[in-house]
């Protein structure tokens, strides 16, 4: 299974999704076999929900919080990103736990609570420049899926994000992809055995239509979570063409 997701992170007001989802609703042909989603800021989820009703592309969060509900000033619990119409909510991604300081140990409250509403969780990890550059890459990885020990078994959905190819135009060089989504295969395999054999792999980090195809034919690779090319109709359209023509 392929899955191609659109970060749009703090970007876009209502009249520019309105546009963005005609003009891609317009040319998108789904493929059995690969799934498209689109993560919108919280602002848009309920008009781009609507706007996609019927399309088969899925609408996901791009964070939302463990608690059911009550006094949490500032943050959306996850069952109103259910009532949203979404289809899943994005988790743990680089800049929630670089900027805003997410931990280990929300996420695992997180994962616990999305479960809980039925949402499907795409959870990001990947290690800074410094960290890859002092031959740490695999444990910085290796921790950050323990969360994934401490929940035990669910629906998911995994992202490998390097941080210092994010937003950079920086793309990882294929053997460096393949080395790091071997590895997160053999270390689901270990955390959650056959359960985590089903699980895709995205590999996200300045993903372009130049640099795709290159992208998907890396073993375990799974499709792309996509920021700054998926905020042009044309180009996100051209990726999930491409993630469908492997499928
Ligand atoms: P980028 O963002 O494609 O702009 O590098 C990817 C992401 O942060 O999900």
């Amino acid at each position: 299974m392929k899955i191609v997701i659109a970060n749009w992170k703090m970007n876009l007001l209502s009249q520019e999704a309105a546009a963005f989802c005609q003009a891609f609703k317009a040319g998108y042909t789904p493929k059995a076999g690969c799934e498209a989603g689109i993560a919108p800021p919280a602002t848009l989820l309920h008009q781009v929900s609507a706007l996609l009703a019927g399309s088969s592309v899925q609408v996901y969060a791009q964070n939302a919080y463990f608690e059911p509900k009550g006094a949490f000033t500032g943050e959306i619990s996850m069952s109103q990103v259910k009532d949203a119409g979404c289809h899943g909510v994005i988790l743990g991604h680089s800049e929630r736990r670089h900027i805003f300081g997410e931990t280990d140990e929300n996420l695992v409250k997180k994962l616990k609570s999305a479960w809980e509403c039925e949402l499907m969780p795409v959870l990001c990890i990947g290690e800074t420049l410094t960290q890859r550059d002092a031959g740490f890459t695999l444990d910085v990885l290796h921790k950050q899926l323990e969360v994934l020990k401490v929940t035990g078994p669910g629906p998911l959905v995994l992202a490998y994000e390097p941080v210092w190819a994010i937003g950079t135009g920086r793309v990882a060089e294929p053997v460096q992809i393949e080395e790091v989504h071997a590895f997160i295969h053999d270390e689901l395999w270990h955390l959650w055995h056959d359960r985590g054999l089903d699980i895709p792999i995205q590999y996200g980090g300045s993903v372009t239509p130049e640099n795709f195809d290159g992208i998907l034919a890396v073993p375990f690779v799974s499709g792309g979570l996509v920021g700054g090319a998926s905020l042009d109709p044309a180009k996100f359209q051209k990726l999930i063409g491409q993630a469908q023509a492997t499928v």
